[in-house]
């Protein structure tokens, strides 16, 4: 009895240590609110898509709206006409490198230069703020724009609270082409290929270019669970 409350207390120590944190992507504008997370090393961050289109894309600090060498985070183009959508983006903290990131969405002057920024643990006492990625990414032409062109370094997971836009009848007539619009001549969604993988291959807790796509319908509740789990250690 002794020893296995003091493992269970061991594990609760543990599990302390990796936190989940929550960022809506839309649900206040364009806008990650918030648009600053401090993240430790094995916490999770997951990203909530709101209306009508948008993605997570990381590039460098010095060319805000741009991919860089296209190896950052990216979550593919996650839509939605009414509510929050029903996929999530999920990555996991490897190192505490500042993540730079923002929506490559072109419509309407371009998201990112519309202030649709933000960053995973920004460097202390520095001058690289995201104050000045913002302005400096209102300058960019969204002819410009670049995001990676698979989901990487994380996971899309099906979203159970998620709506299922596609299936409103009442609302569709006006919801579809709107979400046509936003999907236009940026949207990558189309290119994003949506390859169904297994979590067994680590793709949500390690560092991997690999496109994942984790279809809760096929691989369960069971392996998010796990991916947690793996996380949580
Ligand atoms: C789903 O959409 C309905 C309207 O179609 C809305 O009232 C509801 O709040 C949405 N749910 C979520 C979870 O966003
Ligand atoms: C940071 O900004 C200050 C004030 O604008 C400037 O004097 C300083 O040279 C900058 N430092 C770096 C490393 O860019
Ligand atoms: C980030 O969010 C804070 C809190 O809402 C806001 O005050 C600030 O202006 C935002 N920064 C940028 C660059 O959008
Ligand atoms: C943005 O462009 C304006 C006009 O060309 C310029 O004055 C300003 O310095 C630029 N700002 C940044 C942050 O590049
Ligand atoms: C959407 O509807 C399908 C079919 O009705 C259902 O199987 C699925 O669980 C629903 N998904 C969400 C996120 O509500
Ligand atoms: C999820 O949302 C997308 C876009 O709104 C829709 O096309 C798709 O059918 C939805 N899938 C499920 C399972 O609800």
């Amino acid at each position: 009895m002794r020893f296995s409350s003091s493992v269970l207390a061991l594990v609760a120590v543990k599990t302390i240590h990796a936190a989940t944190h929550n960022v809506a992507v839309g649900q206040d504008g364009l806008a990650y609110t918030p648009n600053t997370t401090y993240a430790n090393i094995g916490d999770t961050v997951i990203f909530s898509f709101y209306p009508i289109n948008h993605n997570v894309a990381q590039g460098p600090f010095e060319t805000p709206c741009q991919d860089g060498n296209g190896n950052g985070i990216s979550s593919g183009f996650i839509s939605s006409s009414e509510g929050v959508a029903n996929r999530t983006f999920q990555i996991t903290i490897n190192d505490i490198k500042p993540i730079w990131f923002y929506c490559s969405e072109k419509v309407g002057g371009g998201h990112c230069s519309k202030g649709m920024v933000g960053v995973i643990n920004p460097p202390q006492g520095d001058n690289q703020t995201l104050a000045h990625y913002a302005a400096s990414a209102s300058n960019v032409s969204t002819t410009s724009y670049s995001e990676p062109k698979q989901v990487q370094l994380g996971v899309v997971v099906e979203n159970s609270a998620g709506n299922n836009t596609s299936v409103t009848s009442a609302s569709s007539g006006s919801a579809t082409p709107s979400a046509t619009a936003g999907s236009g001549s940026s949207d990558g969604s189309s290119s994003y290929g949506g390859s169904t993988t297994s979590m067994s291959s680590g793709a949500g807790t390690k560092k991997t270019n690999g496109a994942s796509y984790i279809d809760a319908r096929r691989w369960g509740v069971g392996a998010v669970a796990g991916g947690l789990a793996l996380a949580l250690l």
